[in-house]
């Protein structure tokens, strides 16, 4: 028999700092936020792999699965696929769920009623990865009526708070990680010169939002110049296209190219490379990118991606862990933070100041790419 729980909304408006720091990438690890102090514990594996204990009154739809669905944004990036499949492994048939996963195709309207028909649905949980941070509250009240838990993960909603939990990563950080690197990494290189080009994530995202407001803060205090800011839609298709029209108009101008996800960056390589222009630790542009996704990292390791700032996508077993706390009648944390690791090729460096605090620099390994998703 389901119950349908609307009082946990009320009882979830606790905001917990978790202490964060540095996981191991055997375990993913969340906490908050990204990088400060130590890291919050990571559910055990076991945990992660057992069925959930649902408890005689916890909601337990059709043969006794506890029902899930998951309005994802799409399939736009590497780090999606990892998201996606952290989600299908941990929300399985054998783990004890029923999972209804519904790819938005980066449709905003169509993640609206993803969520609709899973209120009708009369699931358990919704998960939601929201496309854009706003548009929200409507739809999540009609969850809250519904009496159905929403568990938010990776992009944040700016316009409700009508949710159990966020779990994700602190974009603005990373761009300030990105930015502060730059600052350092163009100290002990001697470049005088900053001239950038930004190829932002998609529009209205809390990812693309986070980053270029980081990355913006320090190129202002730095007086870097920011020549051109547009979006390539965090894929590769998007980069290539924006690097293209970039190397045609900014021609000469530019020795700093920042791709806001690790496939916008594999599309820049090849609109510069076409374009002659020369990238990477060897060459004449500073290529800085985020994800950290093993393809990404395996061009940090060639030395043609110079830094990658990593966001974390395997959010799912600490989402299993908040459906746990709610099961077992307890109140989850309304955020957690996941852990994320700064990955250079260099190791001229090896660490950086971000909002007065020293974090690591990561050089890549083979091993590292190995154990990467
Ligand atoms: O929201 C997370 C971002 O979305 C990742 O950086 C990007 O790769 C994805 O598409």
């Amino acid at each position: 028999m389901k119950r349908k729980i609307a009082s946990i909304l009320i009882c979830a408006a606790m905001v917990a700092t978790m202490i964060a720091g540095c996981g191991s990438k055997e375990e993913p690890a969340a906490s908050a936020p990204a990088q400060s102090e130590e890291p919050a514990e990571a559910p055990a594996e076991s945990e992660a792999e057992e069925p959930a204990e649902a408890p005689a009154e916890a909601p337990a739809g059709d043969g006794g699965l506890v029902t899930i669905g998951f309005a994802q944004v799409g399939h736009e990036s590497d780090w999606r696929t990892a998201s996606t499949k952290s989600c299908q492994d941990v929300f399985s048939e054998a783990n004890g769920y029923d999972l209804q996963f519904v790819d938005c195709d980066n449709d905003s309207a169509e993640q609206l009623n993803a969520v609709r028909n899973f209120i009708e649905q009369d699931v358990d949980y919704i998960i939601i990865d929201p496309i854009v941070s706003t548009g929200w509250d409507t739809v999540l009240t009609e969850c809250e009526d519904a009496g159905i838990p929403v568990i938010i993960i990776d992009r944040t909603i700016d316009d409700s708070d009508k949710y159990v939990s966020w779990v994700g990563s602190n974009f603005k950080t990373e761009g300030l990680a990105a930015g502060e690197w730059l600052k350092a990494y163009t100290e002990a290189k001697n470049i005088s010169e900053v001239n950038v080009l930004v190829i932002e994530g998609s529009t209205g995202a809390s990812a693309t939002i986070g980053r270029t407001e980081g990355f913006k803060e320090i190129a202002d205090r730095e007086g870097w110049t920011i020549l051109d800011s547009q979006s390539g839609d965090f894929t590769q298709e998007g980069g290539q296209k924006v690097m293209e029209s970039y190397c045609k108009s900014y021609e000469g101008k530019f020795n700093v190219v920042v791709c806001q996800n690790d496939n916008e960056a594999f599309g820049a390589m090849d609109a510069m490379k076409a374009a002659g222009v020369s990238y990477g630790v060897n060459g004449d542009v500073i290529l800085i990118s985020f994800d950290a996704c093993t393809a990404g990292l395996e061009f940090v390791m060639s030395g043609d991606i110079t830094a990658d700032f990593e966001c974390n996508p395997l959010a799912a077993p600490f989402v299993e862990e908040v459906i746990k706390t709610l099961q077992s009648g307890g109140t989850p944390e309304k955020e957690v933070y996941m852990v994320e690791h700064w990955y250079v090729n260099e190791d001229i460096l090896s660490s950086i100041e971000v909002n007065g605090e020293t974090q690591e620099l990561t050089v890549v390994t083979q091993e590292i790419i190995d154990a990467q998703y």
